[in-house]
């Protein structure tokens, strides 16, 4: 877990905006199709203005699978989804991740041994060859092999009611980590009710429940969330609805139950960005994801008002982590031969997160 960026030199860190764009425009134009840069939505306007391509995680995990041709894949996003990158591309193609401490608090709430210990512990209770494990893409390349090798798949935010349609078509219970939000309300979704689930405490004996608890339950949903789409309350809702009586409500489903529940539309990063972008001019929209994205929408619809639910500002201070200087750093750095923070997942748990995002992928 333990991730460390050595500090940058000072020419990258005392250098004016315009001069890292120089260096950014310049490293781009020298390195042509070799570099592909790559870029989530919650990253800062001076990052994304240089993304070959923009996307949700799953949109940008299926560009990493499907370009060949760029050998060096410049990752502007968290750890996970450079992870992922590596996994599915090829043995010639070299991922980057700018600053190597652009993590995910989420994604480190639930590690390997937690999982394996938890396998071990419903093993006793139940039957776990009924049991389909399968974990949300922000989580280690490590426990994306764990759900390959036992029969599960990755989920993103755009496909979880499929994968999840899929997992209860080959078992009778599914354990979802990292994220309990969006395991709750896509399995709400699909008709189920909360009486079906269970939180899973990765710190107690047995996750904290009896044992016919956990041989009744359909959904184990591992405790953990986003700090970020947990600041999200009703309380924001109803301020702008108050404001607002004709605008719509759009909430990404990491955020909790309560706020999903009484959202107009509830989708991914990118189908968020897909309705503010379709939405007619004049219209209201109050936006429950993070903060650079709700900023950059409201600046690119000028006419329609985009406002984050969150009037105390909600950033992901690892997202913020990719900057202009680390960006022009690890660019310039290629351009002289040298490769840093490369992002290499180890040959056997490749293979088995491999198999685990390819099913994500035929599934959807
Ligand atoms: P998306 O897949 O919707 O982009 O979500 C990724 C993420 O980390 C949201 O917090
Ligand atoms: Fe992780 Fe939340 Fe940041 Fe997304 S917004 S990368 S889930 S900490």
């Amino acid at each position: 877990m333990l991730r460390l960026q050595a500090p940058l030199p000072d020419r990258y860190t005392t250098a004016d905006p315009e001069a890292l764009r120089g260096r950014i425009r310049d490293a781009k134009t020298e390195l042509g199709s070799r570099l592909l840069i790559l870029g989530h939505h919650y990253q800062r306007d001076e990052v994304i203005e240089w993304a070959d391509m923009r996307g949700d995680s799953f949109k940008l995990a299926r560009f990493a699978a499907d370009n060949t041709e760029a050998t060096d894949i410049v990752f502007c996003g968290v750890h996970f989804m450079a992870e992922s990158a590596d996994v599915l591309t090829g043995d010639h193609q070299r991922v980057i991740l700018p600053d190597l401490n652009a993590g995910c608090s989420m994604a480190d709430m639930a590690n390997i041994d937690q999982v394996e210990d938890a396998w071990e512990e419903l093993a006793q209770v139940t039957d776990v060859d009924r049991v389909v494990p399968i974990t949300y893409m922000n989580s280690s390349a490590a426990l994306k092999a764990f759900v390959g090798e036992h029969g599960g798949a990755v989920c993103t935010s755009s496909n979880a009611r499929a994968v999840l349609e899929w997992a209860l078509d080959r078992g009778d219970q599914v354990l979802f980590f990292p994220d309990q939000h969006l395991g709750r309300n896509t399995a709400i979704d699909m008709g189920h009710s909360e009486d079906e689930m269970l939180v899973w405490n990765p710190h107690a004996d047995l996750g904290g429940h009896e044992d016919h608890e956990v041989k009744q339950a359909t959904f184990l949903l591992w405790r953990g969330w986003c700090s970020v789409h947990q600041r999200f309350r009703p309380e924001h809702v109803e301020a702008f609805r108050a404001e607002h009586p004709d605008g719509e409500v759009i909430v990404h489903p990491e955020c909790a139950h309560d706020v999903v529940a009484i959202g107009d539309k509830i989708g991914s990063t990118e189908r968020i960005l897909e309705w503010v972008e379709q939405a007619p001019a004049g219209a209201a929209l109050g936006v429950a994801t993070e903060i650079h994205m709700v900023q950059r929408m409201a600046r690119e619809h000028p006419d329609k008002t985009v406002v984050s639910l969150d009037p105390l500002v909600c950033p992901c201070s690892t997202m913020f982590r990719i900057d202009a200087p680390h960006l022009a750093w690890c660019l310039d750095q290629l351009l002289e031969g040298r490769v840093v923070n490369q992002i290499v997942v180890d040959p056997a748990t490749s293979r088995w997160a491999r198999v685990a995002l390819e099913r994500m992928l035929e599934i959807t």
